[in-house]
């Protein structure tokens, strides 16, 4: 199980960075929108700070041609680019032609296992569910992703399934359930799936505890000799 994060927000990153919760990024337009700075500097920055693991960024023209053109360039911006495309005919065709220059790509807007499955056999190597967008309109995010996961140890892919679009530590509990290899999230929800007032509450109480405890003033002090 692997922690991805859904932002561009560099302390967001930096904090489950420290936290030891990151083994990738992903951003889309909207993502890297919020930013409000220039897309090369973010981009790179992005890279740099999350380097060695995967950065997912995303192609933005509706053409193959265009999709290729982009993800060339796209990918000499760092060695741990992923290309983002979409999982449409277009994106397909972009996928093939990625794939045999050795370009990593991550298939996103996935709404249905079909998509993921047939992006997995023209070897994609990841795929992105939007489970959270699919149970927003009330379908059934999380039995698409346990479906997949099935469906590709029958055929033993090496794609690996991102999911993606995680609204709250419930849902990424389920989908964890579901074995989903990488869950990619926005910062809240890593915080959230994190903190708990009980342990903040317990925790106090240990401490005031400690206030007891007969040479605590010493404990800690290096000894010398
Ligand atoms: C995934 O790669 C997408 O960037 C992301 O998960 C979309 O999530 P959203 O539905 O919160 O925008």
């Amino acid at each position: 199980m692997k922690f991805f994060l859904d932002t561009a927000n560099i302390e967001e990153i930096k904090t489950a960075k420290k936290w030891g919760l990151l083994s990738g990024l992903t951003t889309n337009p909207s993502i890297i929108a919020k930013t409000n700075t220039e897309f090369r500097e973010i981009a790179s920055e992005l890279c740099e700070l999350v380097n060695p693991f995967p950065v997912s960024l995303e192609v933005v023209a509706r053409d193959t041609g265009g999709m290729v053109a982009q993800a060339r360039i796209l990918n000499q911006l760092a060695d741990n680019v992923v290309i983002k495309l979409p999982t449409n005919p277009a994106g397909m065709a972009a996928l093939t032609i990625l794939k045999e220059e050795g370009i990593k790509t991550n298939l996103t807007l996935i709404f249905s296992a079909s998509q993921a499955v047939l992006a997995a056999s023209a070897g994609a190597t990841y795929v992105s569910p939007f489970i959270g967008r699919l149970e927003d309109r009330g379908y059934d995010g999380l039995g698409m992703t346990r479906d997949l996961m099935s469906i590709f140890k029958n055929y033993n892919f090496d794609t690996e399934i991102i999911a993606a679009s995680i609204r709250d530590p419930h849902q990424a509990l389920d989908v964890c359930k579901a074995g989903a290899h990488i869950i990619t999230m926005p910062f809240a929800v890593l915080e959230k799936m994190l903190l708990n007032t009980m342990t903040d509450t317990d925790l106090d109480r240990f401490l005031n505890d400690w206030e007891k405890v007969p040479g605590k003033e010493n404990a800690f002090t290096e000894r010398v000799g």
